[in-house]
């Protein structure tokens, strides 16, 4: 018999375990990401995210604190133990998915684009900007870049790494469109949009997106995904969804 093997299944523990005896749950995230994740006027975090790591926390019986983490580096903070749990609007990828684990979707996007109003009628999808002529922005690192890079080679690419900076980019004319999921275009297009920008509001990628933890613990994720299911089929998905997102 190897008794040698059970005894370093025994010694892996459950990051379930460390969060119940820390009595508090710790969430990795990247403010500014409306409406999500962001800092009000007193600098406390509110959202969507945080609403939902907040009923996450209470079903656990603990506290929640926020670790606001730049974006580049939030999946090797995660790896390294900086967090418990990432809940930040994070796209499934299958490249990210060879490097951690996902729960099961909680919202379904894509990316879409905020375009400079000069060229109004003209472009009309993100095959019109695969073009030499036109420069088009998004946030380092993620699925916006990604998919710029993928869809539109020949478009210039200009990365940004606040959003909202890639957004004004474009606002000001200094490129011609930014692309970025669906949520946070609907946000700075009320905010930002009137007389200046139009919004091509057609999803043209697939993204769901999902908590993600380390690998290899499969009782925080079969936790996760139960407590997933409830949150959506008792009713309090919706009233934090409709509370933030809803338009
Ligand atoms: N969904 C995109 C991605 O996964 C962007 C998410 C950015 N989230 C944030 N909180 N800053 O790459």
């Amino acid at each position: 018999l190897c008794g040698y093997a059970s005894d370093i299944e025994l010694a892996k523990k459950s990051t379930l375990e460390a969060i119940l005896q820390r009595g508090e749950l710790l969430v990795g995230m990247e403010a500014g990401y409306m409406p999500f994740e962001m800092a009000d006027k007193k600098g406390d975090f509110i959202g969507f995210d945080i609403d939902v790591a907040k009923e996450m926390a209470k079903a656990m019986g603990v506290k929640v604190s926020f670790v606001n983490t730049a974006w580049d580096g939030i999946i090797p903070a995660l790896v390294t133990e900086k967090f418990d749990i990432i809940i930040s609007g994070m796209t499934v990828t299958q490249e990210r998915n060879l490097k951690i684990n996902f729960a099961d979707p909680y919202i379904v996007i894509g990316q879409t684009i905020l375009l400079n109003k000069k060229h109004e009628g003209k472009v009309t999808s993100y095959k019109d900007l695969n073009d030499p002529q036109y420069t088009v922005t998004s946030k380092l690192g993620t699925t916006g870049e990604q998919a710029i890079k993928r869809l539109m080679p020949k478009a210039n690419y200009k990365s940004f790494e606040v959003q909202a900076e890639a957004m004004l980019e474009v606002v000001n004319g200094n490129a011609d469109a930014f692309v970025y999921d669906l949520p946070i275009c609907v946000t700075f297009m009320a905010q930002y949009g009137a007389g200046k920008l139009v919004f091509l509001d057609e999803p043209f990628t697939y993204e769901p997106l999902a908590w993600a933890v380390r690998k290899g613990d499969p009782d925080f994720l079969n936790w996760l995904n139960n407590f997933l299911s409830q949150l959506k089929n008792d009713g309090r998905y919706e009233i934090i969804y409709n509370k933030w997102i809803k338009t």
